[in-house]
């Protein structure tokens, strides 16, 4: 379903990654560690179409994104490492904003149904007052508004609480199988990349993520 060829990043002189290649089916959920700026956000960016490649193709439902990029960004959806939400406005209320930014048409009660789904029950609370884990809930419900065949996460488990971190993975696990969606997320947790994917994939160099896969597979 998406297939990644020979991709380079360069910004200027730098180097972020050289002939990367990666292949990956529908239903699967692919684990992205490496060292801090080993290059796992660029990847995302330019998975999303948001950032250009240096070099390199990628391809997604057979369509390469050099060609198609407009028509598949609807079938991409993409949750940064910062939360993008807006915190003055009630979850729902977010929820419908981002609605409306869709080309797709989805009524208030699947807008709830998506809330349900994620296990965030506080459809009139403002974002302001949700705690972290909430808010990556709420952000995942929001990327899923437009229901997408491909879907990358920035971090989508850093720095919240451990029962949140549990049940997002649980739901990602259960996304990929029942929509048969692509995940593709980072995380620096491997206990969880354990529990949560189907695959590792490392970006960079450096041995001790070499190493850590060993013991992981
Ligand atoms: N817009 C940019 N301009 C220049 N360098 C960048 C830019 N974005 C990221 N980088 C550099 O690219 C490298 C990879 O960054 P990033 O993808 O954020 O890594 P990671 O997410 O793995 O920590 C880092 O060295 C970072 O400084
Ligand atoms: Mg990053």
């Amino acid at each position: 379903m998406l297939e990644v060829k020979s991709l380079s990043k360069k910004y200027g002189e730098k180097t972020v990654f050289e002939d990367l290649e990666l292949s990956a089916e529908a239903g699967e959920i692919i684990g992205l560690v490496g060292e801090n700026g080993a290059g796992k956000s660029t990847l995302l960016k330019i998975l999303a179409t948001l950032s250009l490649p240096s070099s390199g193709e990628i391809s997604l439902m057979n369509q390469t994104y050099r060609k198609n990029e407009k028509k598949l960004r609807e079938y991409i959806a993409y949750v940064p490492q910062d939360i993008a939400l807006f915190e003055e406005l009630t979850v729902m209320e977010n929820m419908k904003f981002f609605q409306k930014l869709s080309r797709k048409k989805v009524s208030k009660e699947d807008l709830k149904a998506l809330l349900s789904s994620v296990n965030l029950q506080a459809d009139q609370v403002k974002v302001s007052n949700l705690s972290g884990g909430m808010k990556r809930k709420l952000n995942l419900a929001v990327s899923l508004i437009s229901d997408p065949k491909l879907l990358l996460l920035d971090e989508p488990t850093a720095g919240i609480d451990l029962r949140s971190r549990i049940e997002i993975g649980a739901f990602l696990k259960k996304l990929a199988l029942e929509k048969n969606i692509l995940i593709i997320y980072t995380s620096h947790d491997m206990n969880e990349i354990e529990q949560v994917c189907s695959r590792v994939v490392i970006i960079g160099e450096d041995p001790f993520y070499s190493k850590i896969l060993k013991d992981f597979l």
